[in-house]
């Protein structure tokens, strides 16, 4: 069994068997000194004597996760070694990626990709005319909107339209609509390409795929999460933890490594796959550029409103970041009103699929 100490929040296991059954106990954290109670009787039995009268008891009662659900690496090895189950990232995706990495590909080879899938086709000639790429009602044909649009952005218009299934779910375990994930990726794509653009106009591109995809670890998650709802309610009962903590109390790891693995799988180049890896905490991907652009963008994103839950409001952008990346205050809220422009302009074509 694992627990959390309600005090100092340090995580201990303690062997199932040294446990006794039906009862409720009280041991010391090793960490704090803090006494733990640990109430080990059925949910029903809980529910017959309401624990804790004494409020300094209620206060100390250990958070528990439920022991017949895995965590930690034998959950993520679980996870990892159904690789084929994992969502798969649209062939159409991993192709326009791959010409648009290539520099000595083509408009041709982009524009023959879209010939063969007429609803990818459609659905980028209805964003190509989203006041976002500035042609409103005037691209009437594929074939036009890549001689008015350029190489580069039908390529991207391709993974928009490719990826938009993916991304567009409803997500129970997180309880995010079909629309919010999405927003919420198109958001932090924007962010990162314009905060990468403002270092070198090249890197956008990489950048706003890198951020359109960085939290494809919660599709994977989703089901595990809704599992252990409980456990989840349990840990963020008092508003006072995030969902990514509660992921790393309750399962041992959180969406970002699972994402890492992910992206591994769909051949991500490491520069994005590294980033992704590391968007909630750049301090810790020693020095990684992108990592700290992605995270700067989700958390203009989620300031912005276009967050991915409740918790939303209490993630804060990592110590540094600014810093690291040359930027000021003054910067942080021109972006944001930049961001907040773009993604209406985009979203008003592009709503989920
Ligand atoms: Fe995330
Ligand atoms: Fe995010």
């Amino acid at each position: 069994m694992r627990i959390a100490c309600p005090n100092c929040n340090k995580e201990y296991k303690i062997q199932d068997e040294k446990l006794p059954v039906g009862k409720k106990i009280a041991v010391k954290c090793p960490a704090c000194k803090n006494r733990i109670i640990i109430d080990l009787r059925s949910k029903s039995d809980q529910k017959k004597s309401p624990q804790a009268s004494n409020p300094d008891e209620k206060q100390n009662t250990a958070v528990s996760f439920n022991k017949k659900s895995l965590s930690g690496m034998t959950l993520k090895y679980g996870i990892l070694r159904t690789l084929g189950d994992l969502p798969v990232m649209p062939q159409i995706v991993q192709k326009a990626q791959e010409i648009l990495a290539n520099p000595d590909s083509d408009l041709k080879e982009l524009s023959r990709l879209i010939e063969i899938e007429q609803a990818i086709a459609t659905r980028v000639l209805k964003l190509a005319n989203s006041t976002y790429y500035g042609m409103s009602g005037k691209v009437a044909s594929v074939q036009h909107a890549s001689v008015l649009l350029g190489y580069k952005t039908l390529g991207e218009l391709i993974t928009l339209a490719g990826i938009s299934g993916l991304l567009g779910r409803s997500l129970k375990g997180y309880n995010l609509n079909s629309e919010e994930l999405w927003r919420h990726s198109i958001a932090v794509a924007i962010g990162s390409r314009i905060i990468a653009s403002r270092k070198d106009p090249e890197f956008g591109n990489e950048a706003f795929f890198a951020g359109l995809v960085h939290d494809v670890g919660k599709l994977v998650l989703d089901q595990h999460v809704y599992q252990r709802k409980d456990d989840f309610e349990m840990v963020m009962g008092d508003g006072q933890q995030t969902f990514l903590n509660a992921e790393k109390k309750i399962l041992g790891f959180d969406h970002s490594e699972i994402a890492f693995e992910l992206c591994q799988k769909w051949q991500i180049p490491s520069n994005q796959r590294v980033a992704i890896r590391f968007h909630h905490y750049p301090s810790k991907s020693k020095g990684h550029e992108l990592a700290y652009i992605l995270h700067m963008a989700d958390c203009i994103a989620m300031m912005n409103g276009y967050g991915t839950g409740n918790d939303s409001m209490m993630y804060e952008m990592e110590e540094g970041t600014l810093e690291f990346l040359c930027f000021q205050d003054k910067d942080v809220n021109a972006i944001r009103s930049q961001v907040l422009e773009s993604v209406e302009k985009m979203l008003e074509k592009m709503p989920a699929a």
